[in-house]
């Protein structure tokens, strides 16, 4: 994968000059006794490419982002940022990033547009530059109906956006962007207005690392997607990647009887007891369902019917984040 030429002027001598974002071995604990947030996690993110780091609640997703953009320290292990290493050279880091998330400061009681001017006079610009700054930022952000208004008053759609916004006031155009829970919230339509923003962010050559909860999100948005649980990086590739790994195809298999649910609830990837079906993945070929079906089900008895569908990252993901750390019946409802 080659980034685009011309657009890093600085920050782009690595030993890999393609990784906008390199992390090896990060680890970060937390608490007296200390509980292991980050354990050992590896990251590689091309430069201009989306990168998604997916996870349920409390997997780590904030605080390997917190660690990136210099604002926590991780125990061990080392990372770069767009070539720079984000303790040694961490103001060089910031320089290089944007970051927006569930810390973003907008002051609630300003207007948008006062909340963009004072960032643009704190990153130096006259007041006439700051007004031209923020009036950019404003249409841009299509923001500019509601321009005047208190932000306390805006959506979550408009909020995230200023949030965005506010982000690219002190670098018109940083190399990479870190947006954490970008959607988390909105409504669909509000959804899709800020998945355009960050392509057209990327379509400009920037490096952006999102986190999410949403499958669906990685899937339409992230070239490559790392799965994280509980600290480790459980799975990473492109969405088609991450969805072979669960075979490519489920298998759903409506049971004839909980008898038979319970035995074969192990090898499934899905779960719905209420309707006594499970989910079991295969490549999909004739062959190997044929074989799977008389496997499971040599007395023709225990299948009622059964469907075959594309896996979807959903699979992937409950897959991976259920093995080892909870019983099929924990995962069964989500
Ligand atoms: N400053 C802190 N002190 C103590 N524990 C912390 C601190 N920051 C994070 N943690 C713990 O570290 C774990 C990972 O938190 P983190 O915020 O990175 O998860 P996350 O993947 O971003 O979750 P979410 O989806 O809920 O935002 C959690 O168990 C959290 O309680
Ligand atoms: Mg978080």
């Amino acid at each position: 994968m080659t980034g685009p030429t011309g657009t890093t002027g600085k920050g782009g001598v690595d030993t890999d000059g393609d990784r906008a974002i390199e992390a090896y071995g990060l680890t970060k604990s937390y608490g007296k006794p200390a509980v292991r947030v980050l354990d050992g996690i590896d990251l590689r993110v091309g430069r201009g490419t989306v990168f998604a780091l997916l996870g349920p609640n409390g997997a780590g997703k904030t605080t390997t982002v917190r660690i990136l953009a210099t604002l926590t320290e991780a125990d061990s292990g080392t990372a770069r940022v767009a070539g720079y290493d984000v303790v040694a050279e961490r103001s060089a880091v910031r320089r290089s990033i944007s970051l927006t998330g569930q810390f973003a400061a907008v002051d609630e009681t300003q207007t948008g547009e006062e909340n963009l001017r004072m960032m643009a006079r704190l990153t130096g610009l006259s007041r006439a530059g700051a007004r031209r700054r923020a009036g950019e930022l404003l249409e841009r952000f299509d923001l500019t109906a509601a321009a005047r208004r208190p932000v306390r008053t805006y959506s979550g759609g408009m909020r995230r956006r200023l949030d965005l916004a506010a982000g690219l006031v002190g670098s018109p155009e940083p190399g990479v962007f870190f947006l954490d829970e970008p959607t988390t919230g909105l409504d669909p339509r509000s959804r899709q207005e800020l998945w355009e923003v960050v392509r057209e962010l990327a379509a400009r050559g920037a490096t952006i690392l999102l986190t999410t909860q949403y499958l669906e999100e990685a899937d339409r948005l992230a070239g490559r997607i790392a799965l994280l649980n509980r600290g480790r990086i459980a799975a990473e590739g492109t969405a088609a990647d991450l969805k072979s790994r669960v075979g490519g195809h489920r298998l759903d298999l409506v049971l004839t009887s909980s008898e038979a649910y319970l035995r074969l609830a192990g090898r499934a990837v899905h779960h719905s007891p209420e309707t006594l079906t499970l989910g079991i993945p295969t490549d999909g070929s004739a062959a190997q369902v044929r074989a799977l079906l008389d496997e499971i089900d040599p007395t023709g008895r225990e299948i009622e019917r059964f469907g075959l569908h594309s896996a979807t990252l959903d699979d992937v993901f409950l897959d991976l984040t259920s093995k080892a750390t909870t019983t099929p019946e924990a995962s069964a409802h989500v």
